[in-house]
């Protein structure tokens, strides 16, 4: 059986990729994990297509010098707004996590209505609606910007909290009058409230985590392309991030489910300086 014993690249504006890296690990032990979070620069969900388009860039050129066999872009913001021009450009394959989750979406709506939140800019791209589309042109697709989401995420907040229930119910008590039957977590801090949402919404609407979707469809693709590694020891997770690595390990353990030993700060200057410019 081929082996392919290169690391999986993952990044995301901060810490909510890691719940990519949480499915990632749980589904392939053996696979060596690169992280970068850039919490320097975070969030990106506020911020334009362009800016966060030259950020993702940037960030894969640092990813390239591990020669990963993937570049998986964990940050539904990232994915809406860089993943076309990332594809064009990169020498390796990329994945991102909107189409993954707009497919599981199309799949389990029918025909229903299907409600998608997200940040700002990830709605405003109109990432999650196109991409449904590719699959289903007639798919009926609502959409909502919920941004306290992720503060309240970073915060620990449980489901049950009275912020964290009145915040829920006031974003999607109006989705849900319009009846879905499908609902995407777009961005990577909304499956840890997954409860309080699931509270709201009710029984009758499926959650849809377009993190565990990816790391689905990493799998399919290491396996078509023969790349999975077959080390029969467990895999290694490194983080880099752009700014105040020990916040990054109190709250991503939350995120990750596991502790997180291996973190290491990069300077603007060693962010810069790898210098060979491998994309177009
Ligand atoms: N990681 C971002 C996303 O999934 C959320 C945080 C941010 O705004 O940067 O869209």
């Amino acid at each position: 059986m081929a082996n392919d014993n290169r690391s999986i690249a993952v990044f995301d504006s901060g810490i909510g990729g890691l719940t990519v890296v949480r499915e990632l690990m749980h589904r392939l032990p053996n696979e060596d994990i690169v992280y970068f979070g850039d919490t320097a620069r975070v969030p990106y969900g506020i911020k334009s297509s362009e800016t966060v388009t030259r950020f993702a860039r940037e960030t894969c050129e640092f990813l390239l010098q591990f020669d990963p066999k993937i570049i998986v872009v964990a940050c539904n913001t990232a994915s809406a707004a860089a993943l076309p021009t990332l594809k064009e450009t990169l020498p390796v394959p990329s994945i991102g996590v909107v189409e993954p989750g707009a497919r599981e979406a199309i799949l389990r709506a029918r025909g229903g209505t299907i409600a998608v939140i997200a940040t700002e800019a990830t709605i405003n791209s109109d990432a999650y609606r196109r991409a449904m589309r590719r699959f289903d042109e007639g798919a009926r697709v609502i959409q909502k910007p919920c941004p306290l989401f992720v503060p309240i995420a970073e915060e620990g907040r449980a489901s049950g909290d009275a912020i964290t229930m009145a915040v829920a119910r006031d974003y999607l008590e109006p989705l849900v009058r319009l009846d879905p039957n499908v609902l995407v977590m777009g961005c990577t801090h909304y499956p840890l409230l997954r409860e309080a949402i699931a509270q709201v919404v009710g029984d009758g609407v499926a959650l849809i985590d377009s993190g565990e979707q990816t790391a689905r469809a990493v799998i399919a693709d290491l396996t078509e392309r023969s790349a999975l590694n077959n080390a029969e020891t467990a895999g290694r997770l490194t983080c880099y991030v752009s700014d105040n690595p020990q916040r990054f390990r109190e709250l991503g353990q939350r995120f990750l489910n596991k502790t997180i030993v291996d973190v290491t700060w990069i300077s603007p200057e060693q962010f810069y300086s790898v210098g060979h410019v491998k994309t177009a």
